[in-house]
């Protein structure tokens, strides 16, 4: 498997992602309206003889001009991004999401496309249909296409991350519509729409502040809209989040505490609380002032404002990730890409005897360490690191003693027990002898400081036992042997 032993692979895939929410939600999804809304007042306000207010026009355009260099270049490449690193870091995760969800991205495939045509069309055609107003029009009907199919390309998705969270009927009846409305879905998709406006408009706010020049009227103008804009999602969006909150499966729920922070921070849960709460309202308050006494608010005041509602996405995401935990996807495949229904199996023979890619099948007094690292790669290594973040040894020492060394047997029987009292930890997989070999192996660790390097660096070794040549030759001698019982009779 791949492996990131200081970064830790979650975290790999949380910048990625967390960068392109910020960016997709505050100058896609919730931009593109707010920019066309603009230009749209331009054209209302501007006086008889001209197509639209020339002033207000360019400081719409500044906006846009932003918006695309930006989303054409790190959104779209952190959107691919994602799943570049999660089909890395998680493989049979994305492979199930495939088989499910196939009519769905290529749906989201199409839909992408067209925004990207309808993204250049919008930013590249606007000075020229300043020319005419029928051209004008024309153009801000094209913003409001962008807009909407801005927000199909993040409905879509939505409905991929509800299924992760909650798969509801579909391990019944295993169909695509089951899939994408699954109990989560609509939840989250109403509480993402108008989180997104909000994002947008402070955004905008700050790019208002940047384009515009201090006490003149446009400036004025302008910060009002954006504050009114933000002052009438903002309810939509609490209103959502407490629906959202009422549909999450009561499991998730209990992993909130660890979700916000890390067990270390488990004890500042409420301070975090309300640091989201705090978030919110310096978002809130800052529009306020923008609409009811423009002239007051400063920058300071507004970048406060970007980076407040900034680090609420960046948590929202982190804690939604989390509490999915032990899963990733919910009741059907645990975080260590393992399937639930598996499990029987696995802790009769042993994960590495099914393994397709492991250097130890028959576990020995010699090779138990060697067996141990296939052991943690398959069942820790998607959350742990061996020297990094979240690192094994380190999260044992914390219930052990620090500095002390480790005990194997003390390890062994808190292994098959360490879900129940950790629930977003799956369930060890394995049988008795691979759980010995992994305390060795994690005892090993502790003693020569070892790091483990992932497949990118040290390569791979196919299982002997279930490799193409290994079932061929079962097969041959199953046929072998039912001839031989023909001949007989
Ligand atoms: C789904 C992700 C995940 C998997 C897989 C996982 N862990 Fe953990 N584990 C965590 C998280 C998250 C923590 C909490 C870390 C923190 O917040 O400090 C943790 C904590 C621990 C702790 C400390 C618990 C405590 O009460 O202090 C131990 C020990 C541990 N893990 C062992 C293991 C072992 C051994 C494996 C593999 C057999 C494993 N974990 C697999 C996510 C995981």
């Amino acid at each position: 498997m791949f492996h990131l032993d200081w970064l830790n692979d979650r975290f790999l895939i949380a910048m990625i992602a967390i960068l392109h929410v910020i960016i997709n939600h505050g100058l896609a999804v919730g931009f593109i309206p707010f920019v066309t809304w603009l230009e749209q007042k331009g054209v209302r306000n501007s006086s008889p003889n001209e197509i639209t207010n020339p002033e207000w026009d360019k400081m719409a355009y500044k906006l846009m001009w932003t918006a695309f260099i930006i989303t054409t270049t790190i959104g779209a490449m952190t959107g691919v991004g994602i799943w570049f690193s999660a089909s890395l870091v998680s493989p049979a995760s994305i492979g199930s999401l495939i088989r499910v969800f196939y009519w769905a991205w290529f749906t989201e495939w199409i839909v992408f496309v067209t925004e990207v045509v309808l993204i250049l069309i919008y930013f590249l055609t606007w000075k020229n249909s300043n020319k005419s107003l029928d051209a004008k029009l024309r153009h801000i009907k094209f913003g409001w296409f962008l807009a909407i199919f801005s927000w199909i390309t993040m409905a879509l998705i939505v409905a991929i991350l509800g299924f992760m969270m909650d798969p509801g009927n579909w391990k019944t009846d295993h169909s695509l519509l089951t899939g994408v409305f699954n109990p989560i879905y609509l939840p989250q998709l109403l509480f993402r729409t108008p989180t997104a406006m909000v994002v947008g408009g402070t955004y905008g706010l700050l790019m208002i502040f940047l384009f515009t020049k201090k006490d003149t009227e446009i400036r004025t103008k302008a910060v009002k809209l954006a504050g009114k804009w933000i002052l009438a999602w903002t309810p939509l969006a609490l209103i959502a989040a407490i629906i959202y909150y009422n549909v999450m499966p009561n499991a998730m729920k209990a992993n909130l505490s660890t979700a916000v922070g890390t067990m270390d921070f488990a004890q500042y849960y409420d301070l975090l609380k309300y640091i989201i709460i705090g978030a919110i309202s310096i978002v809130f308050i800052v529009a306020s002032i923008a609409v009811f006494k423009p002239k007051l608010l400063k920058t300071y005041m507004v970048i406060t404002s970007v980076v407040a509602i900034m680090s609420f996405l960046a948590i929202f995401e982190r804690v939604r990730e989390f509490i999915r935990k032990p899963y990733v996807i919910g009741n059907y495949m645990y975080s260590n890409l393992l399937r639930e229904e598996d499990y029987p199996l696995y802790k009769k023979d042993g994960i590495l005897k099914h393994a397709t890619y492991a250097s130890v099948t028959e576990i020995t007094n010699e090779n138990k360490i060697q067996a141990g690292k296939d052991v943690f790669m398959y069942t820790c290594s998607r959350c742990h690191t061996t020297n990094g973040v979240n690192a094994i040894t380190y999260v044992f020492e914390r219930m052990y003693g620090f500095g002390k060394p480790l005990n194997e047997d003390d390890m062994a029987s808190y292994i098959p027990n360490m879900h129940e009292g950790r629930t977003y930890m799956p369930p060890f997989a394995g049988n008795k002898k691979e759980l010995k070999a992994l305390v060795a192996y994690i005892k090993h660790l502790q003693q020569t400081g070892e790091t483990l390097e992932g497949a990118q660096t040290e390569g791979i070794v196919v299982n002997q036992k279930n490799n193409s040549d290994a079932v061929s030759k079962m097969v041959e001698r199953l046929k072998e042997e039912q001839n031989k019982k023909l001949v007989t009779k």
